[in-house]
């Protein structure tokens, strides 16, 4: 009887010592809800991948890094009275308009939003070509080849782009990197409401693309590799992508990725009334094969007014057989399937090798991983890139590639994942 109470306190005083000694990265009490736990205080994220130079007058580009430290409350979100697959342009304006209130009066500096805060994924500053620029914190994209945005399109153009997240978006951010340099990814779990908006700027103008005539002109460091001295470039807004953490769509992902394109034709007083909806998808039509032959989608809804809506002379919005996708992105791909590879350890290509659409057009519930075994990010690749760059970058630090292995892009062979690249490869 001695004997086994004694072995009952030996027991549980093992445990207990285990418990304490658990790695800060495991989730203990903390779940994905609760307000994050303290953390000593962190060194500020880099706003961007340079400071201004000596003597620069013009805007400087700051980080909103101020998340939420507890889950903000649910609201009424205005998007949710209309049905989304009946009412798309409805529901994608509702968005948009969520998205753009406020911030069009503080110039996007979304820290400083009177109606509601919006908040940065950090760590895209880190890569050379690609980082975030100083002046409006854009990251590079996708570039259009010739005639890809427009007929009279006779030059390959560079895009760049900014993202902000809602609140709830913002607390799931700020939990996954509360200690910067302990990143926790599996509370990269996004609620209800979270909403990423996400604004693309080309370097074509109008006498490139005439549908451009009239947009938004915004100056950014682009060129920073081949010169010393700053020469901001001019840059036009082509496109604004949404993504939105909707419980409506749980039977199919869970999430709602929709796009919007700029078009000087139509009428409207301001640049942001003059932005059409191209349309919504909530799933991947996993059903549908063969996929060649399928026209008939039920899971991308476009806008039905698009053919006369949309600008003269552009075609190319479509993604896999007419899936959906935005004016930049790879064809081969449709917005839900490049974001449902986002997931950490193992990084797959975002776009489908030959042969493999059956497997990148599932329809991926939110927070599951693209391949078993794998913490998924939630559709999220701005955390994926963000996570991405810290790694390469402790490599780099450390000169050491045993650390931190759970970040390495590392297959099941356990070998890194051949030509996977960072940041500005994945479009
Ligand atoms: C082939 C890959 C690919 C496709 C297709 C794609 N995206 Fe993305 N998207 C990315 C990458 C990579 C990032 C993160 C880096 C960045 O922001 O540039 C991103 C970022 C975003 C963000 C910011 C939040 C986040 O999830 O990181 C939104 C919103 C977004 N995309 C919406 C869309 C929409 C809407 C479409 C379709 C119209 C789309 N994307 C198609 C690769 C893709």
């Amino acid at each position: 009887m001695l004997k086994k109470i004694v072995l009952l306190f030996f027991s549980l005083f093992l445990a207990f010592n285990i418990v304490q000694r658990l790695p800060s990265n495991e989730v203990k009490s903390e779940t994905i809800n609760s307000p994050i736990s303290a953390v000593p205080t962190q060194t500020p994220f880099p706003d961007a991948h340079n400071v201004p130079p000596p003597g620069w007058t013009g805007r400087v580009f700051k980080l909103s890094q101020n998340y939420p430290t507890a889950m903000p409350l649910a609201e009424n979100y205005p998007w949710k009275q209309f049905n989304l697959k009946t009412q798309p342009v409805q529901y994608l304006n509702a968005v948009l308009r969520y998205g753009l209130e406020g911030n069009i009066q503080q110039d996007f500096d979304v820290r400083s939003n009177n109606v509601r805060k919006w908040y940065h994924a950090p760590n895209m500053h880190l890569n050379q070509e690609s980082g975030r620029e100083f002046i409006r914190g854009l990251t590079k994209e996708r570039t259009s080849e010739k005639f890809k945005l427009h007929p009279s399109q006779n030059k390959r153009v560079q895009n760049w782009a900014v993202s902000f997240y809602n609140a709830p978006g913002g607390f799931i951010i700020g939990k996954v990197w509360a200690d910067h340099e302990n990143p926790k990814r599996q509370f990269a779990i996004f609620p209800e409401g979270t909403v990423a908006i996400k604004l693309l700027f080309t370097q074509a103008d109008q006498t490139l693309v005439p549908y451009l005539a009239g947009s938004l002109v915004w100056e950014a460091d682009i060129f920073r590799k081949t010169t010393t001295v700053i020469k901001p470039q001019e840059l036009h807004l082509l496109q604004i992508d949404i993504a939105v953490r909707d419980t409506d769509t749980d039977a199919t992902t869970g999430w709602v990725f929709g796009t919007f394109i700029y078009n000087a034709n139509r009428p409207g007083a301001t640049v942001w009334e003059r932005l059409v909806p191209i349309g919504l998808m909530y799933g991947n039509d996993p059903t549908k094969y063969p996929f060649s032959s399928n026209t008939n989608l039920t899971e991308t809804v476009y806008n039905p007014n698009l053919a006369t809506e949309k600008p003269a002379g552009y075609n190319e919005f479509q993604g896999f057989n007419k899936r959906l996708n935005g004016p930049v992105d790879n064809p081969k791909s449709s917005c839900l399937s490049c974001h449902s590879t986002s997931q950490i350890p193992e990084t797959v290509k975002p776009i489908p090798p030959p042969g493999q659409e059956p497997t990148y057009f599932r329809n991926i519930k939110a927070g599951q991983p693209f391949s078993p075994g794998s913490i998924s990010l939630d559709y999220s690749l701005q955390l994926q890139v963000g996570l991405g760059n810290f790694t390469q970058e402790k490599r780099i630090e450390k000169n050491n590639f045993k650390i931190l292995p759970e970040f390495f892009p590392i297959g099941r062979d356990g070998k890194i994942i051949k030509g996977f690249k960072f940041l500005g490869q994945t479009h």
